[in-house]
């Protein structure tokens, strides 16, 4: 049992003396509050029916709204309940991550199980399991073995989440071709549609109201629909056939979770979905490290080389040497290679069952390739691209971890490009269905992947992946993964690439699931030879300071080696900033406008800043009280530089040193689309 593992249990067991158990008879209504009281949730039958609603400091979050499902053989299984008996207890631990965003997180809660069972049938049953914490709500439904329930079917999930009020959201529509890779959309949260998770709001009373899920393995992902009338309803991705879930007794759901905070920024420093999940379940972390990469990408997706072969191919051996060379230099950990394998060659994403993920091209010495770079402390990152192919993957890919760790790689990114319900699966009957990324065949298979990962200690990098919901608390090889739209846009997009607020409205979706491989670090940001029509939609200094407003374990220093090499001076920063980090503030925000992030680094006392803004330009004053009190620190700021702006000169850096301690102040100033980034050396 390791060290996660002994704590929690004896919390549990601290948490499970509180328990209080209320019987049958207990009245039809119950009410809970978070452990400081800020948040307080009610419960309750009405004419058969289970409703829960939800408030903050006494005002209303969450109205009366319905829980249940619609199962195949029991449509009306949502209705006819009265409470068999509730649980309650109250659980307090502090956890440490083995890398992550902060080192501890405290998972202090109050918790209610509401057992129900059926009026007319009282072998059919069902639990609902209620965690409150002072930043939010997670709940989940449990179907217990009673006899009523063995393999079932669910229909319909009819979970509701009704609002006070039509609250501004922040979402990427669901069902659309492109899996989550749009740019967010903002509206009244009644013109939303079915909008994937992450979806955040804002209210007009101050608040920010997250909805997502957590622990989300072997059922269907869920997406929200609005219904109108300021209410929305949890919408499960189907299976071709239309059917939701199948699921067998015992069973639980993921959780749905409803963070709600004062600041936008406190929305990023929850962790709630990282504490409903399970403790880590691996015992040797050993193999695990977060570190940043270089790789043979982005001059792929400049399209001046290309994945398969031919006069340009860009997986060479001589290449990739180049870049083990570049990242030995600058102390990078590891070199991606994409375009290694067999199967690239014509219309990948129509042909992935051609892709071999054992098999180089002859030009890419596998042996060669993978000796040299460890001779150098470098190590290659694996790419299996399954051009949604996974029926071709699954048959391949314990071979091809297998093949992986035999050299010495340790990290793999995989890829699922496709579009729509594109993923073959045959049925019972031999017939060939076509699901979709986000249904649970895919959630299975995305788990089935991290379970041959584990085995053969490969941390994971996925692209095109199901969203993230907290799973890398119990298994910390799953590092990062897309899920959104990424840095490439900016290099093929037809509409331009993406716009400067999108990197300010990141951190409060997408990234409230988990971290996000985003790419940062380009440096010709206009790259008019390779790509006259596209460019970077930032300033150079906003490409710094993603790397500490945008959090991810792995972090790529995405551009070419010779546009670091021929500016040294801003890439010390990308150099020197770690992807672990002890601690994490906002310390300002407005979603989508600007943020302003402070990160403690894991393994020194350094601190970093970073500060981004939309296409307006912008000037803070902030406040270092984050630093360690009675210390001095040298900070090295790379800002904007004169007459900077995203669109008309995004170039210019200046780049200056001064000292600072814990009651400085410093003078932040954002150019139009830019962004500023701060290493903050504590000296004594
Ligand atoms: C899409 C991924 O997001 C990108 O990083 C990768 O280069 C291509 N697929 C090819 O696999």
């Amino acid at each position: 049992m390791n060290r996660e593992n002994r704590k929690s249990l004896l919390h549990l067991i601290i948490g499970i003396l509180f328990i209080i158990s209320f019987p049958a008879c207990s009245p039809s209504q119950t009410n809970i509050e978070s452990p400081n009281s800020i948040l307080q949730l009610q419960f309750k039958i009405d004419n058969g029916e289970a409703f829960y609603s939800l408030s903050r400091k006494g005002i209303p979050v969450i109205e009366k709204s319905l829980l249940g499902f619609e199962l195949k053989e029991h449509e009306k299984f949502w209705k006819d309940w009265e409470i068999e008996s509730t649980d309650r207890s109250s659980f307090d631990e502090t956890w440490e991550q083995p890398w992550g965003e902060v080192q501890f997180i405290a998972n202090t809660y109050t918790e209610m199980v509401v057992n129900l069972q059926g009026i007319a049938e009282p072998t059919k049953k069902l639990s609902i399991v209620f965690r409150l914490y002072d930043d939010g709500l997670g709940f989940r439904y449990e179907f217990p073995e009673s006899g009523y329930l063995n393999d079932f079917v669910i229909m319909d999930e009819l979970t509701q989440f009704n609002l006070k009020a039509n609250h501004k959201a922040w979402y990427i529509k669901a069902y659309q071709d492109n899996r989550y890779e749009y740019l967010y959309e903002s509206s009244p949260v009644n013109n939303m549609g079915i909008a994937h998770t992450p979806v955040t709001m804002e209210t007009a009373d101050g608040l920010y109201i997250s909805f997502h899920e957590a622990e989300l393995v072997n059922f269907a992902s869920m997406t929200i629909e609005a219904t109108g009338s300021n209410g929305l309803k949890a919408n499960l991705v189907p299976w071709s056939d239309g059917t939701k879930v199948n699921c067998s007794t015992p069973s639980k759901s993921p959780w749905r979770t409803i963070q709600v905070a004062e600041s936008p920024g406190d929305l990023i420093t929850s962790y709630l979905i990282l504490n409903l999940n399970e403790p880590n379940k691996m015992d040797d972390l050993s193999w695990i490290e977060p570190g940043k990469y270089v790789g043979i990408w982005w001059e792929l997706h400049l399209a001046k080389t290309t994945w398969g072969q031919g006069p340009n191919h860009g997986a060479t051996t001589s290449n990739t040497k180049k870049y083990i060379d570049f990242a030995a230099k600058h102390g990078f950990k590891g070199v991606l290679v994409e375009g290694w394998n067999q199967g690239w060659d014509g219309d990948w994403i129509k042909n992935g069952d051609q892709f071999s993920f054992t098999k180089p091209y002859n030009d890419f010495d596998i042996k060669e390739i993978t000796d040299y770079a460890l001779s150098k402390g470098v190590r290659l990152i694996g790419h299996n691209e399954t051009g949604g192919a996974v029926l071709n993957y699954e048959a391949q890919v314990e071979d091809a971890f297998e093949f992986y760790n035999n050299h010495g790689v340790r990290a793999v990114k995989t890829g699922y490009v496709n579009h729509g319900p594109s993923i073959k699966r045959i049925d019972e009957n031999g017939d060939v269905q076509l699901e979709t990324h986000h249904g649970q065949f895919m959630v299975q298979h995305y788990q089935k992947v991290n379970d041959l990962a584990i085995q053969h200690q490969i941390m994971l990098n996925v692209h095109e992946p199901i969203k993230a919901t907290g799973l890398r608390r119990t298994y910390p090889n799953m590092m990062t993964r897309e899920g959104a739209r990424g840095q490439e846009f900016n290099a093929w997009s037809p509409d331009g690439g993406n716009p400067p607020e999108h990197e300010t409205i990141l951190p409060f979706t997408r990234m409230l699931a988990g971290p996000m491989d985003f790419t940062p670090g380009i440096f010709d940001l206009t790259f008019e030879e390779a790509k006259p029509d596209n460019r970077v939609n930032t300033t150079l200094a906003k490409q710094l300071a993603l790397y500490v407003v945008f959090y991810s374990p792995f972090q790529m220093a995405a551009d070419l080696p010779e546009n670091y090499e021929a500016n040294l001076k801003p890439f010390k920063f990308i150099v020197d900033v770690p992807c672990d980090w002890a601690d994490t503030r906002v310390l300002n925000a407005e979603i989508g406008e600007y943020i302003t992030t402070v990160r403690k680094d894991r393994n020194s006392s350094d601190w970093y800043l970073g500060s981004i803004t939309d296409e307006n330009e912008r000037s803070f004053s902030i406040d270092l009280d984050f630093l360690e009190d009675g210390k001095e620190y040298l900070a090295q700021i790379y800002k904007d530089g004169e007459g900077a702006d995203w669109e008309s000169n995004p170039y210019p850096v200046e780049i200056l040193e001064e000292t600072a301690t814990k009651d400085s102040q410093i003078e932040i100033k954002l150019a139009a689309g830019g962004g500023q980034a701060i290493r903050f050396i504590q000296i004594n």
